[in-house]
């Protein structure tokens, strides 16, 4: 992004509340952290513009993509931290709360892991043996800097079983509790997540308390269950967010927000979920803004936001944070799930790192909770 917009970005009047420039991690101060996820553009500030939004406006961060396993451990016994390194260092310096995502998924991870050296499919104590040196070196390097982490991505199938990932057919169910084993073990102060998408989905919500159940039972702490909340303007609704929210906080675990979005565009299917592998072929009438989002659809998307926040307000005790799944919406993954080249606009801030009419609405949220406040108060005030 070119001087120009970060000029705008900083002269822009964000009048939200009372003639202050809007921040949302000011506005969100007494109910949870507000984070975004960055990509090295960001951490190592060659996108200065988008750089200077993130510190403005975000009290944490994850990382998109430099601490996942092939990322971060590219080949067996070489570990590549460059990025990572300067992801950490961002946070570090802006004392922001660093989210480590993730550890454990079946995902953006090497064919070799799961396989022994003439290629063949490894066996449960080689793989268990690889899960806990990447754990031990990933986790332990960043020990008091990294506050929280996703141990286990994605476990579960839409039906609330575990998903026949190499994880699970190799070493077996008690993957998963070795992972939350481990991750404690290289470093005991870090929290220790869940983090999963469709978990508003009643019956993945029920797997993914009978996974929680018999970890604590095995005595792993999970400090919260990330959904990971690629939303659309119809799902999920109230009703199955707070279903989900109530089943883990029955739990004694937080609920987190960890990748929101919220996708305006049609759909090409009735999916809810984000299987990153999914694709469909482009056709134009699924993109039908690449020239700008109409007023009308802006309002529309303005306003599932608002709803969406109001319901994390109404949970707030229940919640520890609420991430964005990027910056900006020309940095969305969005432009290219499932779909790929198509104009998306999901997130607060548009191309020009310029705040939409949803970031009003997102603000707006907590001066409506401090309105009924100072409304209830006005006789001892
Ligand atoms: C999943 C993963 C993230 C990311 C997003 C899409 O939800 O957890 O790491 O890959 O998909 O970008």
């Amino acid at each position: 992004m070119k001087l120009t917009c970060l000029t705008a970005i900083l002269s822009v009047a964000w009048s939200a509340v009372g003639g202050a420039p809007a921040v949302l991690k000011d506005a969100f101060r007494k109910d949870f952290l507000i984070g975004a996820a960055l990509n090295s553009s960001h951490f190592c500030e060659t996108n200065s513009a988008e750089a200077t939004l993130v510190k403005q406006q975000f009290n944490s961060i994850s990382p998109e993509d430099v601490l996942k396993w092939e990322s971060v451990h590219p080949a067996p016994g070489k570990f590549n931290f460059s990025l990572a390194d300067r992801y950490v260092g961002f946070g570090v310096t802006n004392k922001m709360f660093i989210i480590g995502h993730n550890l454990i998924w079946h995902e953006q991870t090497p064919a070799w892991v799961f396989q022994d050296e003439a290629g063949n499919p490894a066996s449960r104590d080689l793989l268990l043996a690889r899960m806990r040196e990447h754990i031990f070196t990933v986790v332990g390097r960043y020990q008091g800097k990294i506050r929280g982490w996703d141990v286990v991505n994605e476990a579960l199938g839409s039906d609330g079983t575990l998903h026949p990932s190499p994880w699970l057919k190799i070493i077996g169910e008690d993957y998963v509790v070795k992972a939350y084993q481990f991750a404690h073990e290289a470093d005991p102060q870090a929290e220790l997540y869940y983090n999963d998408f469709g978990l508003e989905h009643a019956a993945k919500c029920a797997g993914a308390v009978v996974l929680l159940k018999k970890l604590q039972a095995q005595g792993v702490h999970i400090a919260a269950v990330g959904l990971q909340g690629h939303y659309n303007m119809i799902w999920p609704t109230e009703e199955d967010l707070t279903e989900s929210i109530k089943a883990f906080s029955t739990l004694g675990v937080k609920v987190s927000i960890t990748e929101l979005d919220v996708d305006v565009l049609p759909s090409a299917s009735n999916y809810t979920g984000a299987d990153i592998s999914l694709k469909f072929a482009a056709r134009a009438e699924l993109n039908p803004y690449p020239d700008g989002l109409p007023g009308a659809v802006q309002q529309q998307l303005a306003q599932r936001y608002a709803d969406l926040f109001n319901i994390f307000m109404k949970h707030r005790h229940e919640i520890q944070r609420v991430t964005f799944w990027g910056v900006t919406d020309g940095g969305s993954w969005l432009n290219n799930w499932p779909i790929r080249g198509r104009t998306s606009y999901p997130l607060l801030f548009d191309r020009n790192g310029q705040p939409k009419p949803a970031f009003e609405a997102v603000i707006h949220t907590t001066h409506a909770k401090k309105l009924t406040y100072t409304e209830s108060q006005t006789t001892t005030r």
